[in-house]
């Protein structure tokens, strides 16, 4: 499994690259694929709310500056690192230990997952049940891993639809509706999604196919996590694209990734769901200790 392939070099990473404390990165979120670790010393933030991961693989959450979460992980360690499994939990990774000893949710089938801030929640999301195909254009993980050292921090995520959102464009132009580092989605005048990098004015990725003349267009999160573009000209409503299948009903995102892919992702669990109170939260949060075995 690609978990436990990653692992020696997971772990060589948090031993010997160790960020240093002048980080100033804004990460609002952690994705499986590819690999983004959250090193002891750093933060999640999002609006008013900071996930910090100290020394002793304490996971602490604040609200506005007050704990609102304490996940119940110190350990003994002078450094931890966290990821997000392709099993859809949260590892910590104490350097003490040099294996993942604690784990928050439930192991969940081999998929991308993701740790997002939604609305002044934070959850586990996943799995992805869709993807516009676009892949890291690098060589391999291993080489995004120790080359590219830099790049994973940069997992900042815009989440540009929740399910039941509807966003629109314009038979006047083009409309952007998300972006993310060099790269932006956009519905155009003809009715059609594009990926575009915008930095080399490049398309990444679009729909097809487009309509003849310019027409009244938007995009639509369901329920049960499909990404529609609709439109309305003079024979009515018509779909002009659908993207992902009809899947369980539920709370889903869809998000842009820096290097133009586009993934929806079913909520699999609120880690904090806003209450003020901790103590609600806490029961949805196992975290327990585990001695895995790698090969
Ligand atoms: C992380 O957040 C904590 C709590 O708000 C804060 O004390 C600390 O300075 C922050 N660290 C960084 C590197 O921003
Ligand atoms: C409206 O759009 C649909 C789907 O693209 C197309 O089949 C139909 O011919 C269009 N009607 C008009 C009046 O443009
Ligand atoms: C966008 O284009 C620029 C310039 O060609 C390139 O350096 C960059 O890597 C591209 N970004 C993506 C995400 O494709």
């Amino acid at each position: 499994m690609a978990q436990h392939h990653l692992l020696p070099l997971i772990l060589a990473l948090i031993l010997l690259i160790r960020p240093s404390s002048s980080s100033s990165d804004e990460t609002p979120a952690l994705f499986t694929d590819p690999t983004q670790i959250l090193f002891s010393g750093q933060n999640l933030t999002d609006g008013v709310l900071t996930l910090s991961l100290y020394s002793d693989c304490r996971l602490i959450l604040y609200k506005v500056g007050s704990l609102v979460l304490d996940f119940g992980t110190s350990t003994t360690s002078t450094h931890c690192g966290m990821l997000v499994s392709d099993e859809g939990q949260l590892l910590l990774i104490p350097d003490s230990e040099r294996t993942p000893t604690q784990t928050i949710g439930r192991i969940t089938n081999s998929a991308n997952y993701a740790l997002l801030f939604l609305n002044n929640k934070l959850g586990l999301f996943g799995p992805a049940i869709w993807n516009n195909g676009v892949r890291l254009p690098t060589l391999s993980i291993s080489h995004e891993l120790t080359l590219n050292h830099k790049k994973l921090k940069a997992g900042s995520a815009d989440n540009f639809l929740v399910s039941g959102d509807v966003v629109t464009g314009s038979a006047n132009g083009d409309v952007v509706i998300a972006r993310n580092g060099d790269v932006s989605t956009v519905i155009t005048s003809s009715c059609k999604l594009i990926v575009r990098n915008d930095t080399s004015g490049e398309s990444i990725w679009q729909t097809r196919p487009t309509s003849a003349a310019p027409v009244e267009c938007w995009l639509r999160l369901t329920y049960n996590g499909m990404l529609l573009l609709e439109g309305r000209n003079g024979s009515g409503l018509f779909t002009q694209w659908t993207g992902g299948y009809e899947a369980r009903e539920g709370t889903y995102v869809c998000l842009l990734r820096y290097f133009g892919r586009i993934t929806i992702y079913r909520l699999k669990t609120w880690l904090y769901d806003g209450s003020s109170s901790a103590a609600a939260a806490a029961p949805a949060v196992v975290a327990k200790k585990i001695k895995m075995v790698t090969a």
